[in-house]
């Protein structure tokens, strides 16, 4: 019978030798973060405390899955284990299935994650105008967002700032040369435009990116599925 192929035999090695890599660099990182007091500081800076630590015991799940799929592909091929193989290609097979279903459900949903942001961004109007630590927080972030994207205000303009305009007016001003796509509010010519719909054009890109990456990996994990399988037929036929 054909032996193992040793370009197959010496692709998946190499592959998963740097997937495996990945993983454990994944993985520190993350423990890093989780444990040291600067990536303690790092994450509890903005509000978005309990936010950022589950995102971090995500990230801990994935390097940890990642070293292990990796380490079963590298030593599977070296060793010509088809146990390890096919725990391997189980795994791939798995991730790749929970991905298709995520992606499925993600397309189900968007019209609802649509309305849902909408409205969520129709509701933080009223930070605008308040004065509280929280809102403060958020008028900060619009500020600089304002003055990056050359917008005003989140949905109505200028006036959405209420009776804090004055203090971030300055976000909010166009340059000196007066353009139609400014207007004057409370004696400042400010920018015309509401910053809603950069703020949704920002979030499709984000999605965009997540879905040209979820495809890519895809691919990879297809192509992990094959060679494993090949390899592990050529052993049994060996
Ligand atoms: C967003 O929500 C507001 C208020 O709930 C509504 O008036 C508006 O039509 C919605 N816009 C879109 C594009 O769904």
């Amino acid at each position: 019978m054909a032996g193992v192929s040793g370009c197959i035999k010496y692709s998946m090695f190499i592959f998963n030798f740097l997937f495996w890599l990945c993983g454990i660099l994944i993985l520190a990182l993350a423990i890093w973060v989780r444990v040291s007091k600067d990536g303690q500081e790092i994450l509890s800076s903005g509000d978005a405390d309990v936010n950022s630590n589950v995102s971090v015991n995500i990230l801990i799940a994935v390097g940890a899955i990642i070293m292990i799929l990796g380490f079963l592909g590298c030593c599977g091929a070296v060793k010509e284990s088809r146990c390890m193989l096919l725990l391997f290609f189980i795994g791939l097979l798995l991730i790749l299935l929970l991905q298709v279903a995520a992606g499925i459900l993600g397309a189900t949903f968007k019209s609802e994650y649509d309305r849902v942001l909408n409205e969520t961004l129709y509701e933080n109007v009223k930070y605008l105008s308040a004065t509280d630590d929280n809102a403060k927080a958020f008028q900060q972030a619009l500020a600089e967002f304002q003055e990056e994207f050359k917008c005003c205000g989140l949905v109505r303009g200028a006036a959405d700032w209420g009776s804090n305009f004055q203090q971030f007016s300055k976000s909010c001003e166009c340059p000196e040369m007066p353009d139609d796509s400014c207007t004057v509010y409370d004696g400042k010519y400010v920018y015309k435009q509401p910053c809603i719909s950069l703020l949704k054009g920002l979030m499709a890109k984000h999605i965009i990116i997540i879905i040209g990456i979820a495809f890519g990996l895809a691919v990879v994990e297809i192509l992990g599925l094959v060679f494993s399988m090949v390899l592990y037929c050529q052993i049994g036929n060996k």
